[in-house]
């Protein structure tokens, strides 16, 4: 080794002891005849000092340093002078004292400091992303994420289940996606599909009887890219056999509860057990199927109130949908120009209109305000005492804003669902230490897609109904529910699982259902149909994004920060410039004729 110690590693306890050191310039500064220097490795930082008085040699190699020069270091460790420690580094007790120095290699002016954490165009940290790495809160990250993922995979062998990697370049394995493809050269006009998730490999290797399975496994999914989601994902994925949908559950609970205590301590988990929330509820009271449990600011519907109100637009939803609303907690000092703003804002969310009513600060309750010290969108049309009434079964007091949507109660949900993530995070009302876990339960089985006249599967087709509810299957499809269950955490679906059908007559009916006809089934799900009449276990599992788990954690608002290499937002790879044209010969090997018009990355000649 080029070194003896990590610079991170030194403490008062190494004063005296000669060490080697190895890593890149962090900082320099020239002081009184002395040049100090911030060494980094991956450890942390240590300071050197070059004294002309101890080495001249090293000294003027000590000048010479600049930036992310890398440098090998001699010296002695000793305590600093008193008064010069500094206790937020952990090595500020101490300092080396350079006795030589050589320099293992320049390095160019970066295109950004890695010893700062300004702001840099994110377009620029990927194309560097090898320096941005260096920064240390993407070394927090990655080793934040090694640590959970370690931990996860120490957790599941003690449990007995075995990491077993699935293939990928396999066949289509839908999941909702739309695939990535890959062309075969020795088939032409064939081509492969990369896993959405290992999902039927999974089933299958039940059958094959491992019965408890785990894979830290890559995803691919071609789908429109947010901030919470990559083209190319990791899930930590896993399947057991003879399990019911509590045995899945209790176990990934587990999990995340240890993990959560052992790799980030100093944040708080906000109820254990998690606390489980029925589908219906979850999107009646939240308006989302993963809502952020930290913060309370429930939807409460207030139809039955409204619909006796004079105000057109309150009587006419009431009709046929619904009147429901949230509370801005001492809002109601918000200008026209704010609340005109919250309107566009649940517009763009579906809503047709926002109704908003300030309830002015007094010194007194509720009941005592007047219809002078109520501000509302919808005029007189909604009396004072009326307006009372609303506000009392909605919880607010004097000094806050309602905010009313009037429509479908679907899309009131969803736009209201929207206007309280927002507004909870705008007034800081979500605890940034705590990670709020909780299960969605009781979801359909199927939903009706009405533009293609068939049913399809909110999750995939390979979940089992609920025992009591596979008659309806032939019945009332619609009303069936799921042996699913997904698992949230502070706004986010963090993983979701199911229990399988098992049976071949089971999970053809779903798939019959969804309007797979039978030559569609056996060219689709062959496979794991056929498997399914050889003696195929009770099997069920889940998938956690690992992506989005660090980024819960690590308190990132992007998975871009807890992968090393990530894409773009559109799908672009600014390191490598990929996606990237391929040369006549590649395209010739895989039969493949590119269409002139639609060739990108060729630019008309001077532009
Ligand atoms: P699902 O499609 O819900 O389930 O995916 C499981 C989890 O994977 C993560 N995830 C993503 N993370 C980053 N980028 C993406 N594009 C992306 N898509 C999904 C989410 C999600 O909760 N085979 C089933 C699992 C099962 O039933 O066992 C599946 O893949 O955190």
């Amino acid at each position: 080794m080029l070194k003896t110690h990590g610079c991170g590693d030194l403490r008062a306890a190494h004063a005296g002891e000669k060490v080697t050191l190895a890593g890149w310039v962090h900082r320099r500064r020239d002081h009184g005849g002395l040049t100090f220097i911030d060494l980094r490795d991956r450890s942390g930082l240590a300071q050197v000092v070059f004294n002309p008085a101890t080495s001249s040699v090293a000294h003027a190699v000590g000048h010479t340093l600049r930036g992310e020069w890398v440098v090998q270091v001699t010296g002695e460790v000793a305590r600093r002078p008193q008064g010069t420690e500094n206790a937020k580094m952990p090595t500020g007790e101490v300092e080396i004292i350079a006795g030589s120095a050589t320099v293992l290699n320049e390095s160019k002016t970066p295109p950004f400091y890695v010893n700062e954490d300004a702001p840099v165009d994110e377009a620029v940290r990927l194309q560097y992303r090898y320096i941005d790495l260096r920064k240390e809160r993407m070394q927090r990250n990655m080793i934040l994420r090694h640590r959970a993922v370690k931990f996860m995979r120490d957790f599941l062998d003690a449990r007995g289940f075995l990491e077993i990697e699935t293939p990928i370049l396999i066949k289509s394995t839908p999941e909702g996606a739309r695939d990535f493809l890959v062309p075969s050269r020795l088939q032409p006009g064939s081509f492969y599909a990369l896993p959405q998730s290992p999902q039927q490999l999974k089933q299958l290797l039940m059958v094959a009887g491992y019965e408890r399975y785990f894979q830290m496994a890559r995803c691919f999914r071609d789908e429109d890219l947010r901030a919470d989601r990559q083209p190319e994902f990791t899930q930590m994925d896993l399947e057991m056999s003879f399990v019911e949908m509590a045995d899945v559950m209790g176990l990934v609970e587990e999990m995340h509860t240890e993990l959560v205590r052992k790799i980030v301590p100093e944040k708080r988990l906000l109820a254990t057990p998690f606390p489980r929330l029925d589908y219906k509820d979850a999107m009646s009271r939240y308006g989302s199927d993963k809502p952020d449990l930290r913060f309370g600011m429930e939807i409460t519907d207030i139809t039955g109130l409204a619909r006796t109100t004079q105000f057109q637009v309150f009587k006419a939803a009431a009709q046929s949908g619904v009147v429901k609303g949230i509370v801005a907690p001492g809002c109601a000092g918000y200008s026209r120009k704010q609340t005109d703003e919250l309107l566009e804002f649940v517009r763009g969310k579906g809503a047709k209109g926002l109704v908003t009513i300030a309830l002015e600060k007094i010194a007194g309750s509720l009941e005592a305000l007047t219809q002078e010290q109520v501000r509302s969108s919808a005029g007189r049309h909604v009396t004072i005492d009326e307006i009372k009434a609303m506000a009392g079964r909605m919880g607010a007091t004097p000094g806050d804003l309602l905010l009313l949507v009037a429509g479908p109660e679907a899309e009131t949900n969803a736009a209201l669902g929207s206007l309280r993530q927002m507004m909870g995070e705008r007034l800081k009302l979500a605890d940034p230490s705590v990670l709020a876990f909780g299960w969605v339960v009781n979801f359909p089985l199927l939903e009706w897609r009405p533009e293609e006249n068939r049913w399809d599967s909110p999750h995939n087709p390979f979940c089992a109904p609920i025992d009591q509810d596979t008659p309806l299957l032939d019945m009332d499809p619609g009303r069936a529910m799921a042996k699913q269950y997904d698992l949230i955490c502070n706004g986010y679906e963090a993983g979701g699982g199911s229990i399988r059908n098992h049976k071949r007559a089971a999970q053809e009916k779903i798939l019959a259902l969804m309007g797979h006809d039978a030559a569609a089934r056996e060219e689709q799900f062959g496979q794991l149909l056929g498997a399914l009449e050889y003696g195929a276990p009770p099997h069920g599992g889940i998938a956690t994004g690992i992506d989005r788990l660090v980024m819960l954690l690590t308190g990132e608002e992007n998975i871009r920060q807890t992968i090393a290499f990530p894409k773009t937002q559109n799908g672009a790879d600014l390191l490598f410039g990929a996606p990237a044209p391929v040369s006549e010969k590649q395209l010739q090997e895989l039969s493949i004729t590119v269409k002139e018009q639609q060739r990108s990355g060729e630019r008309p000649a001077g532009a």
